[in-house]
């Protein structure tokens, strides 16, 4: 026993965070019902998902891009399994934007009739790594770990919320052509965050002016974001999840590349090892340096 038990719970071979799930939400996952113009964030943790929230959101909401609405972005896209303020989904207004950590087979299943539509962040598994175990120290619902070695051996035997990153990732993969589903690379956003709005803006069907699209980028800038207490998620982390320390923010790097400064040669060798055996023939390509290219 290794204390996972007490953090994690498993549901159909999937792990959520014990203290912040609703049983009863999991139980009712595949009847959740799907409206024609909801709109899904799906992502393994740490792979940019406050980030897509909050792209969404300016996209979709007026009073958020010309901040005349003060309303933090955990409320205006809630994740479907996490429920934390307790939203009743079926009064909320159209288009609803949720977000989601679900493995693709627990996805409810109007999803399937690929009207709703998914958009599905991903970014290379060692900054996700690297920025989990940040996170995992820092916000008291997840297992904290002495060092990196002992959350990396976590990571990799898919004993984190989230479960396998490599399952995670092919699973929606191969089962794409049963979803409306765009796949975006943080790695892409992070080199050309204009771009990136704009083909999400051309899948979700949004067209919006330059000035709009101005601020969007403006607004979603890491910079921005990490100095906006409502887009860097300070009252669901602090107050309602709880941090261990004072100094951490949900927006901590927001880099490509972090990875280098952290893994030794053997550990990196390692997670190349594994790497290699579990994603052979994937045909995604991930982007491990910011200087790739
Ligand atoms: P780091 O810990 O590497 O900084 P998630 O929302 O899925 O938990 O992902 C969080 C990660 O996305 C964090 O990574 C965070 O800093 C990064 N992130 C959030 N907003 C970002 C932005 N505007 N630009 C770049 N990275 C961003």
């Amino acid at each position: 026993m290794d204390g996972t038990d007490k953090y994690l719970l498993s549901f159909k071979d999937y792990y959520f965070i014990r203290s912040l799930i609703d049983i009863d939400a999991l139980e009712n996952l595949e009847d959740f019902e799907i409206r024609d113009d909801d709109v899904f964030i799906i992502t393994f943790p740490k792979s940019g998902t406050i980030w897509a929230q909050q792209i969404l959101c300016l996209i979709y909401f007026e009073g958020h891009r010309n901040k005349t609405e003060n309303v933090e972005t955990a409320l205006r896209v809630p994740f479907m399994e996490y429920n934390l303020h307790k939203l009743d989904f079926s009064k909320r207004p159209s288009p609803r934007i949720l977000s989601s950590h679900i493995p693709y087979y627990l996805a409810p299943k109007g999803l399937k009739d690929k009207k709703a539509k998914i958009v599905y962040i991903y970014r290379n598994p060692k900054d996700v790594l690297i920025s989990y175990y940040h996170f995992s120290n820092l916000a008291v619902a997840f297992q904290p770990s002495e060092n990196l070695e002992q959350f990396m051996e976590r990571f990799l035997d898919g004993k984190v919320m989230g479960s396998h990153w490599f399952d995670h990732i092919r699973g929606w993969y191969e089962h794409k052509h049963d979803f409306n589903i765009l796949f975006m690379k943080y790695e892409d956003m992070k080199k050309d965050l204009r771009s990136s709005v704009l083909k999400l803006c051309s899948f979700l069907e949004k067209e919006l002016s330059e000035k709009d699209l101005d601020a969007v980028v403006r607004q979603s800038t890491f910079q921005n974001m990490k100095s906006d207490p409502l887009a860097n998620y300070d009252y669901f982390l602090k107050d309602l999840v709880g941090t261990r320390t004072n100094d951490g923010c949900f927006l901590r790097k927001g880099t490509v590349g972090d990875w280098k400064h952290h893994l030794t040669v053997e550990q990196n060798e390692r997670f190349d090892r594994i790497f290699q055996r579990n994603m052979k023939d994937f045909p995604l390509e991930f982007t491990w340096d910011i200087n790739e290219e």
